[in-house]
């Protein structure tokens, strides 16, 4: 009787001792406590069996690049003197997630890169999120936004200084493929190597150059169907230099063509600008049926969601949705 019980009573500091380590390794991973690449125990990383080479490969970020079509980023990496500490990020210890154009999109861009209006490091930082996540961890279908490593940060931006606030990126499933862009959803890329697992966290390979969001006047002015709008507010002096993570409702083209705008006097012409423009962040994924009201301007607008594709504003409704600009976010309707 005494043995059996002491027999139980070890059993049971056994399973509690083994709880511990548990609860203590979870605790270590909370923090995101330092890792080495032998540390990495492989059923932390990776619960299911690997079904793809690239999967059992445990090596950092910055190391699989080159083996998954992204060389010409490794590249960039290895030899760009301003991007220390993203290399360092990219092949050090830690969990993230970073967006790497491919080969081709990086030579496609070659000319574009070379003049860019944002500097490699912002540019890169914003690719790089802060933690681990796998396309199903983004969606597994509606449209979200993702914080990246630059989401309300505060820091000096080549060539301007501002608030990196809305520096958000936007992901969807479309069809077989997760689709992520910033300012051009209508060019967003193509994720084309999934998950694919590093020991400091998963990396993913599109096929375009998503760049930082651009400022929401550069924006319209180079989105076809924005032009008329545009050129509305500009004929009217109305700046949207001022906006501070507003969200525009943007007329398209054919519906400014029902504003009899020349026929009325421009203080009547800037109201029904005002109208269009919505004090908050509202993304697709935010938006729900129902009165948004700018209690400035007193402008109410009608939601109608039957989902992220078709969402109406007071009768109106959305073509292009999400656009993200650096000072808040437009859809064309
Ligand atoms: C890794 O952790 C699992 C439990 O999570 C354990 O069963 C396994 O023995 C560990 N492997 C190594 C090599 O430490
Ligand atoms: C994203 O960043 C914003 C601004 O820093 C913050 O308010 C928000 O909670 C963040 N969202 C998530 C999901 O981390
Ligand atoms: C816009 O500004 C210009 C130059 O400052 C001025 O001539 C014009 O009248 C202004 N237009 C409106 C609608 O205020
Ligand atoms: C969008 O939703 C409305 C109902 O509000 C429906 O009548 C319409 O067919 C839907 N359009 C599409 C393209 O699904």
């Amino acid at each position: 009787m005494m043995l059996q019980r002491h027999h139980r009573s070890s059993i049971l500091s056994i399973v509690l001792v083994l709880f511990a380590v548990i609860v203590l390794v979870c605790a270590q991973d909370n923090h995101d406590a330092p890792l080495t690449e032998t540390d990495i125990n492989d059923s932390a990383i990776q619960p299911k069996p690997p079904s793809n080479p690239a999967a059992v490969d445990r090596q950092s970020i910055l190391s699989l690049l080159e083996a998954n079509d992204g060389g010409a980023m490794a590249e960039l990496l290895r030899t760009s003197e301003h991007l220390t500490d993203v290399r360092e990020v990219l092949g050090g210890p830690g969990g993230f997630t970073f967006f790497a154009p491919n080969n081709r999109a990086m030579s496609d861009h070659a000319s574009l890169l070379k003049n860019r209006s944002v500097d490699y490091h912002t540019w890169l930082r914003y690719l790089l999120l802060l933690k681990p996540m796998t396309v199903e961890d983004m969606t597994t279908g509606h449209t979200k936004i993702l914080n990246t490593s630059l989401t309300g940060t505060h820091e000096h931006l080549l060539p301007k200084k501002g608030s990196t606030k809305d520096y958000v990126l936007a992901v969807e499933k479309r069809d077989k493929y997760h689709m992520v862009w910033s300012s051009f959803p209508q060019s967003a890329a193509k994720v084309v190597k999934r998950n694919i697992r590093a020991s400091n966290g998963v990396l993913h390979i599109i096929d375009k150059v998503v760049e930082p969001p651009m400022t929401a006047e550069w924006t319209m002015q180079n989105t076809p169907d924005l032009s008329q709008f545009s050129k509305v507010l500009h004929s009217l002096n109305m700046s949207t230099k001022w906006l501070h993570g507003e969200t525009i409702f943007a007329p398209s083209n054919a519906a400014m063509k029902d504003l009899p705008s020349e026929l009325w006097s421009p203080a009547r012409q800037a109201l029904a600008m005002q109208f269009h423009i919505m004090h908050g962040a509202f993304y697709t994924d935010n938006l729900n049926t129902g009165k948004l009201v700018n209690s400035k301007t007193g402008a109410t607008l009608v939601v109608n969601k039957q989902s992220d594709d078709n969402i109406t504003i007071s009768g109106a409704k959305i073509l292009v949705k999400d656009i993200l600009t650096d000072n808040g976010r437009n859809h064309t309707m």
